[in-house]
């Protein structure tokens, strides 16, 4: 039922797109609240009433195949004292996956080989299942969290308990939140220097910008305009981001297509580009169009 009230908005905003008509901008607008309200009867729907595409179980290995190489191995080169937050994670299944065992034992004389690194899955909803609970048992509570009841941008770094050295995010936070802009300033803001962020988004304009929508008379699934309201990539986008080094990268095989992308903060001195949402109807994920917030007007000289 939801699935198909999400989608009926989705057409809806597809025709409104092909039209050309401009939805008034809903910084505090009833559209919104109404979506915004609809998105978290999707976040917190169970059993029959959650909608088939708000997937919540995705593992280790399903992280690996949707993100960026060099995903797998940054997880493999966590040491003892890193961080790992992993934001929108639905059941936690990637950090249980990683977690589990607790700790590689060398069997021949039984000593743990290697610590693993400290970890912090996010949702807005608590999903945990028993298999969470069975596999942070295993494992020092602070060295495996689960935070919820907020998205990223209300999550201050002492609650999350510091820094990160890699952030995940599949389908999670970067697809669904309402500001971009604030989502990214967060990831940053909690990310050691040199440290990295992955992540991915479905159905949206690739970095040369050469792809289509993938279902017909739809648009992409996120827009970002220009002020001059010309659309420009995400990746574009991320590029824009002071002191940080991005690579964009189109994945085969996934239907609809995915982006991906990761974004390495390289000096602290970052600044991320204003972005005005401009429409979000819910769904799994959103769709949603943010634009470059057009420059001030210079007064002109007496
Ligand atoms: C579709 S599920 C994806 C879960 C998991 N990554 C997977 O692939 O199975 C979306 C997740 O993102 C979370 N989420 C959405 N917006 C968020 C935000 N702004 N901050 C943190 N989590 C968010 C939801 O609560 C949920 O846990």
């Amino acid at each position: 039922m939801l699935q198909s009230i999400a989608t009926t908005h989705r057409l809806l905003a597809g025709l409104i797109a092909l039209a050309g008509i401009a939805l008034p901008a809903p910084a505090a607008s009833p559209v919104f609240d109404v979506e915004a309200s609809r998105q978290q009867s999707i976040y917190h729907s169970r059993g029959e009433t959650r909608p088939e595409g708000y997937v919540i179980d995705r593992g280790l290995a399903a992280y690996v195949l949707a993100l960026m190489p060099g995903f797998e191995s940054a997880v493999e080169n966590l040491g003892p004292t890193d961080r790992w937050l992993d934001i929108g994670a639905g059941r936690g299944q990637a950090m249980i996956d990683y977690h589990s065992p607790a700790v590689e034992v060398d069997e021949t004389v039984r000593t743990p080989l290697r610590r693993k690194a400290s970890t912090v899955a996010m949702s807005i909803e608590d999903r945990r299942t028993e298999a969470w609970y069975r596999a942070a048992a295993t494992v020092e509570p602070a060295r495996m969290r689960y935070v919820f009841n907020k998205p990223l941008r209300d999550f201050t770094s002492d609650e999350l308990g510091g820094s990160f050295q890699l952030i995940s995010d599949v389908i999670g936070g970067f697809s669904y939140t309402d500001n971009l802009t604030r989502f990214m300033e967060k990831v940053l803001e909690l990310m050691v220097v040199n440290g990295s962020f992955y992540t991915v988004h479905q159905d949206v304009m690739s970095e040369l910008g050469n792809n289509k929508p993938h279902y017909p008379h739809e648009p992409f699934l996120t827009q970002i305009r220009d002020a001059g309201n010309k659309d420009i990539s995400i990746c574009a986008w991320l590029k824009q981001i002071s002191c940080v080094e991005v690579v964009c990268q189109s994945k085969s095989g996934w239907v609809p297509p995915i982006q991906t992308f990761r974004v390495r903060k390289v000096c602290n001195e970052t600044a991320v580009p204003a972005l005005e949402r401009i429409q979000y109807i819910s769904g799994t994920p959103p769709q949603r169009i943010f634009r470059s917030p057009a420059p001030a007007k210079t007064s002109a000289a007496p």
